[in-house]
This record gives structure tokens, C-alpha cells and sequence, in this order.
């Protein structure tokens, strides 16, 4: 016998992803970024949400930028006819003849990928589009400006058709060096004379700095309805909707005497009686280890009055639970469901409390968790 994957089979966790809030986020970059083409980034299976999920909710963008070429094959097998851009372009020559025969575009960021462009023969008839991309301070990957004209003018000649692009490195922080500004500066002495159309703007860069789009923006965070500065607020002031929703459910409730201990190391003393919940979802769902006491955890219906609320974690975040202070929900019982992180719990406060940012929970959501896509 077969067992459902999509609902609560065993453990009662799983991973909805609201194609709804893709819609609804596609929706507010449109507005702020109205004259842009939009590359919708869905690297790391887009951020932890699944391809299939992102396709469902984002087939009205104007293209898909990834890693994969294998996720770009995915997109060609399942019908998406529109542009896909591979963000760090081929990492070989045969997987520049994938590539082409997949109709990519290609981010072009380095003298070894000019060179097997202008040895390859296209033979499919269809112009490549090429997005060179400039390094203008963030040192990870592109051309430095002296060397772009160059690379610029070899692949202009090879056939190709360009297009100029960078990457912030501190769209999303007010006195980060470089900033945008001087990264702007940079770009339009770089460019200057070379008729192309570019690609700017990260999330950071469409919420703060509109002046620094570009023709195509490449947002990926802010389609997922998190923050690219890992403060919720920025969402809530956006109108950015949450997309992924992890949820539990109590699966055993343990009453403390006071100076019990919770858990590994019993790093938590009960200061009173207490009740605690026991949660199923730990670290090898992708729940943060590290995620100090007084993270927030989303109990369904179980304050005083029957309604959600807000329980902050106790004790070591263990492989396959977590616990919770229930001295707020005195109506929690054993199957409550629990909010991990989602509408009621933004990814953005866990990961605060964790040391981290919500790019690295989303992503990093596990394999075991089931998914599914509303
Ligand atoms: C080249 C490039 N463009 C756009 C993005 C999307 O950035 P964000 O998720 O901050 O919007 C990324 C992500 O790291 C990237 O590497």
C-alpha cells in the first residue's frame, strides 16, 4: 500500500506553499518596478518552495533565472516557453551546447566563458542573449570595468546580443560599502557608448532604490514574502505576503515542577509549575538548532479565549522536536496545530532569534518534510 505524501501521514508536519502569495508578490514588483521585465530568481529549487510550486504561482513572469540547468530543462519538460537565464552562466562547453538547445540566456562573468562562446557554432538559428555582468565593487563574480569593454565587443562581434548587468552588494543596508550609489557610478562609466539593455535591481534594490532597476529586475527574496534585510517590518510595509507555512502539531504536552529541566544539556530550568508542548519539527526538518529560548512558535486556539498564540520555545531544539513555554496557552492540548513559521510567524523573527536570515530557513526546509501546494 502506498501512503499520501501530501498530507499528515505519520508526523504531523508539512510545508504549504500559498501559489496565491507567488501571485500576489509578482503582483507588488510589478507595481514598483512597472517599466522592468522581471526575471524571477528560483535558484536553490526556488528557495526551498519546489519548481513545481513556483511555476504554478509565477507563470505570469517574464522569465525564470537559476542555477541548474537541470531546473532549466525542467521548465522546458513541464512547457515554459518564455526566457529562462542561467545566473552563473555554463560551467563547461559541453553544458554550453545544452544550454543553447534549452533556448537559456546566459550570465557571461568571466574570460573562460567568453572564450567558449566565441569557439562555439550555433547552429540553431536563434540569437543568444547574453547578460554580461560587471563586477562594479562586490567582488564575487563579473568583469572588472577595465576588462568589460573588452569582453563587451569580442562577444558583440562572436553574434551575440548583449545585455549589461550587476549585482548589489548592499541594496539593502543603509552605510554598507559599497553602496549603491557608488556601484551605480561604476556601472554607467563601465557601460558608457555600449547600447544594451541591462539588469539591475535584486530585492533590496526594488523596495529601496528605484533608481537602480534596470530593463530586467532579478528579485528572489521578496517573492517569497521575506525580507531581504531580515526585519519582518519591511514585509508588513511592502505588502509582501508570506509563501511557505510550516506547520506541526503538539504531539505531547509534559507538566514541569519547578527547577525540572527541559531537554539535551537541560539548558531550560522551569522557573514555576508549568506545562510545556512538545512539537514535532527539529533541526533535520530544517528548523534552526541554534534558535535561542523565546523563539516564537504559533499555537492554534489555545489562549484563555480559544485563539492563537505566540509560544516562545524552551530548551535545546532537538532532531525531530522542539519544545514550548505553554503558560500563555492554557487551551493547548495534544494535536493543537503550531505555526513553525509562515503567516502567524514570520521566517524573518525566527531567524533573527537564530542568528541567521530567512534566505538560509527556506532554503534549507528538508527533504523529509512533506509539501503542499495550494
Ligand atoms: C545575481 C543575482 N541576482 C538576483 C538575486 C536575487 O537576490 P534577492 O533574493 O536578494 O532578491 C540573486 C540572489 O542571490 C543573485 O545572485
Amino acid at each position: 500500500m502506498s501512503l499520501p505524501v501530501n498530507r499528515f501521514v505519520n508526523r504531523p508536519i508539512l510545508a504549504t506553499i500559498h501559489t496565491d502569495a507567488f501571485r500576489h508578490n509578482l503582483g507588488r514588483i510589478r507595481e514598483l518596478a512597472p517599466q522592468s521585465k522581471i526575471w524571477s530568481v528560483i535558484k536553490a529549487k526556488a528557495y526551498g518552495h519546489s519548481l513545481e510550486a513556483a511555476f504554478q504561482g509565477l507563470e505570469s513572469t517574464d522569465g525564470f533565472a537559476l542555477l541548474d540547468i537541470a531546473d532549466a530543462q525542467w521548465l522546458r519538460d513541464h512547457d515554459w516557453a518564455g526566457r529562462i537565464l542561467l545566473l552563473e552562466g555554463i560551467f563547461s562547453l559541453a553544458e554550453l551546447e545544452f544550454a543553447i538547445k534549452l533556448h537559456c540566456d546566459l550570465v557571461v562573468h568571466n574570460e573562460q566563458q567568453v572564450s567558449w562562446l566565441e569557439t562555439f557554432k550555433n547552429h540553431s538559428g536563434n540569437p543568444v542573449n547574453i547578460f554580461l555582468k560587471l563586477n562594479s565593487g562586490m567582488n564575487r563574480l563579473g568583469f572588472r570595468p577595465e576588462q568589460y569593454r573588452t569582453a563587451f565587443h569580442r562577444l558583440h562581434s562572436a553574434g551575440y546580443h548583449l545585455h549589461h548587468m550587476t549585482h548589489f552588494a548592499n541594496a539593502d543596508q543603509v552605510d554598507g560599502l559599497p553602496s549603491v550609489g557608488e556601484q551605480m557610478e561604476c556601472f554607467e562609466k563601465a557601460i558608457e557608448g555600449l547600447q544594451a539593455p541591462s539588469s539591475l535591481a535584486n530585492s533590496a534594490a526594488i523596495l529601496w532604490h528605484r533608481n537602480a532597476l534596470g530593463d530586467w529586475v532579478r528579485p528572489g527574496i521578496m517573492l517569497y514574502g521575506v525580507s531581504p534585510t531580515g526585519v519582518h517590518a519591511d514585509i508588513v510595509r511592502s505588502e509582501l505576503q508570506a509563501v511557505m507555512h510550516l506547520r506541526s502539531e503538539i504531539i505531547d504536552i509534559q507538566e514541569l515542577k519547578k527547577g525540572d529541566h527541559v531537554g539535551y544539556g537541560g539548558c531550560y530550568e522551569a522557573p514555576e509549575d508549568m506545562r510545556i508542548g512538545v512539537i514535532a519539527c527539529g533541526y533535520a526538518d530544517g528548523y534552526p538548532r541554534h534558535a535561542e529560548d523565546g523563539t516564537p512558535v504559533w499555537v492554534d486556539a489555545a489562549d484563555a479565549k480559544g485563539e492563537g498564540v505566540i509560544c516562545p520555545t524552551v530548551g535545546r531544539v532537538s532532531m525531530d522536536m522542539l519544545t514550548v513555554d505553554l503558560r500563555e496557552a492554557p487551551n493547548a492540548k495534544v494535536g493543537a496545530t503550531v505555526e513553525l513559521w509562515g503567516n502567524e510567524v514570520p521566517v524573518d523573527d525566527v531567524a533573527q532569534m537564530s542568528g541567521t536570515i530567512g534566505y538560509e530557513l527556506i532554503c534549507a526546509l528538508a527533504q523529509r518534510v512533506p509539501v503542499l501546494i495550494k
